[in-house]
């Protein structure tokens, strides 16, 4: 199969594109309200995409209390999302009216940033706290030009991580059993049996081939 995404084929019952762009990260998003109340929602348009400086980006569709808020008070925070949170990040992506807690909604405390004002979810293994740098809106679809998705580009200004998750100096992700979004209703979840480790190859000196770097990490990043 072979097509055009605007002429999809009727034998594929759903758009198979978010099937296709796996594992995407998800980001939880808590904001303020100008109001100061709090407002969480799962984003999986979601990804890291820069080091240095650290920088995220998500991708919100039009009219959503996570975009409206960061554009009225530049800043959010993404809590990691994980296995045992699962059910109360679903139940927070409701689309309840603006200004009801999602915290509340969906049982969740929230933990006190330390640089910015909203909040992440307490028992996250992991958040991070960032300023807006830019809002981008996207291309609307054809004939429906209300309906664009913005991108939020967001620079990190603070990390936390749960401790119990740091051995030796490394973050063990795979214990922290975060949540991947798939297609249609999916997901998947990232956990110690899951990962695996793969050096980066070597270039040789004349810049013609590259060799491969066998067993373990030898704590080089290449
Ligand atoms: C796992 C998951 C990922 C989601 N990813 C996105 C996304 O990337 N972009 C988006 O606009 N909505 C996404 N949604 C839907 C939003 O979470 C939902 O519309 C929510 O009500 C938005 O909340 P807000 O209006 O409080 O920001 C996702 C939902 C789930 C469950």
């Amino acid at each position: 199969m072979h097509y055009e995404p605007r002429l999809r084929p009727a034998a594929l019952r759903h758009d198979p594109f978010k099937a296709l762009l796996v594992p995407r990260p998800v980001g939880w998003v808590a904001t303020l309200d100008a109001q100061g109340r709090p407002n969480l929602a799962p984003y999986s348009f979601f990804n890291a995409v820069s080091d240095r400086p650290p920088m995220v980006m998500f991708s919100s569709g039009a009219g959503k209390d996570s975009l409206r808020n960061i554009e009225a008070t530049g800043e959010f925070t993404c809590s990691i999302a994980n296995w045992d949170l699962r059910e109360a990040m679903n139940m927070s992506s409701a689309a309840v009216a603006p200004g009801v807690d999602e915290f509340a909604l969906a049982g969740l405390k929230a933990a006190p940033s330390r640089h910015v004002k909203p909040p992440r979810v307490e028992g996250a293994p992991a958040a991070i706290e960032c300023r807006l740098w830019k809002t981008l809106p996207l291309p609307a679809p054809e004939g429906h030009p209300e309906a664009g998705n913005t991108v939020v580009f967001g620079e990190v200004v603070g990390v936390y991580i749960d401790d119990a998750f740091i051995h030796d100096g490394i973050v063990d992700t795979g214990a922290m059993r975060p949540l991947a979004r798939l297609g249609y209703m999916d997901y998947s979840v990232v956990t110690p049996e899951s990962v695996f480790t793969m050096n980066r190859p070597v270039a040789t000196v004349d810049g013609q081939s590259a060799t491969l770097v066998p067993g373990p990490w030898d704590g080089v990043y290449r």
